[in-house]
């Protein structure tokens, strides 16, 4: 019988040259080849993942899209149909780690509640992480805020969530000015497991910066009523 909680798995949606589809298990090899580029992994603790990890992962993200009405896509070129890499939103677990981020929102109650539906994990309701990841023959072209901005562009006009945030370990620098370029602004940085500047294997306590996006700045802002023509569910 069908689950009654199962919403639709998500929709393509098309930026101005991606398609961006969102992550299930038919995408698992794409998913694959994104985490297993060099440039990719340094970034993740060199960690490449085997297919049958990329397998669950891909498996973890199509409950989440399904539950959760969110999380990453694979982004393909619309001409050549190449895997260009992966990236949008996500929600974020109801932890220690997470909970770091609550000091640098606003003081309201929304931030600290949790979405009703609690599987495939327990994650925040009102407020989404984005990133971004790009196989390195595609770096440089301005991909990784084309799909920065669909995703700013899908949690407020189309989710209507409070605030989207962005961490990365301070000296990533190149996805810190996506999160600049794309209009969210630093907000301060936590500690948690990841790559230390010139230090070999991750730590504990690795600093990250975090930048954020409220709803009320988008709403205001020249890059909210730019931004929908960031993202189309039809291609234009
Ligand atoms: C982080 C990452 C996605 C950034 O990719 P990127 O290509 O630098 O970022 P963009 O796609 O926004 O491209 C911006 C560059 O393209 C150029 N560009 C060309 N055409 C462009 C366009 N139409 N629009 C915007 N920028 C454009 C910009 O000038 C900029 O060039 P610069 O790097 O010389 O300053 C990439 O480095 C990556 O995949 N890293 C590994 C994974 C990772 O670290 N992910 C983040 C973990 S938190």
């Amino acid at each position: 019988m069908e689950d009654p909680l199962l919403a639709d798995v998500g929709d393509s949606r098309y930026t101005m040259r991606l398609r961006l589809e969102p992550i299930g298990p038919a995408n698992a090899s794409d998913l694959w080849l994104v985490h297993n580029d060099d440039e990719v992994s340094r970034w993740y603790d060199n960690a490449k993942p085997s297919f049958e990890e990329a397998e669950q992962r891909a498996k973890f993200m199509g409950d989440s899209w399904r539950f959760h009405g969110v999380h990453k896509w694979i982004a393909y070129d619309r001409v050549s149909g190449e895997v260009v890499g992966r990236g949008g939103l996500s929600r974020t677990p109801v932890d220690d780690d997470w909970g770091q981020i609550y000091a640098l929102l606003p003081a309201e109650p929304w931030v600290r509640v949790a979405h009703e539906i609690r599987r495939p994990s327990i994650a925040h309701a009102n407020w989404l992480e984005i990133g971004w990841a790009l196989r390195r023959e595609f770096w440089g072209h301005g991909y990784a805020s084309e799909i920065g901005r669909a995703g700013l562009a899908f949690a407020f006009d189309v989710l209507g969530v409070q605030a989207v945030v962005s961490c990365t370990v301070c000296h990533n620098v190149r996805s810190r000015a996506v999160m600049e370029r794309i209009g969210m602004r630093y907000a301060g940085e936590i500690r948690s497991r990841g790559m230390i500047e010139g230090v070999e294997e991750e730590q504990d306590d690795a600093p990250f910066a975090v930048c954020v996006l409220l709803r009320r700045d988008w709403d205001r802002s020249s890059a909210g009523l730019g931004f929908g023509q960031a993202l189309a569910s039809v291609p234009r």
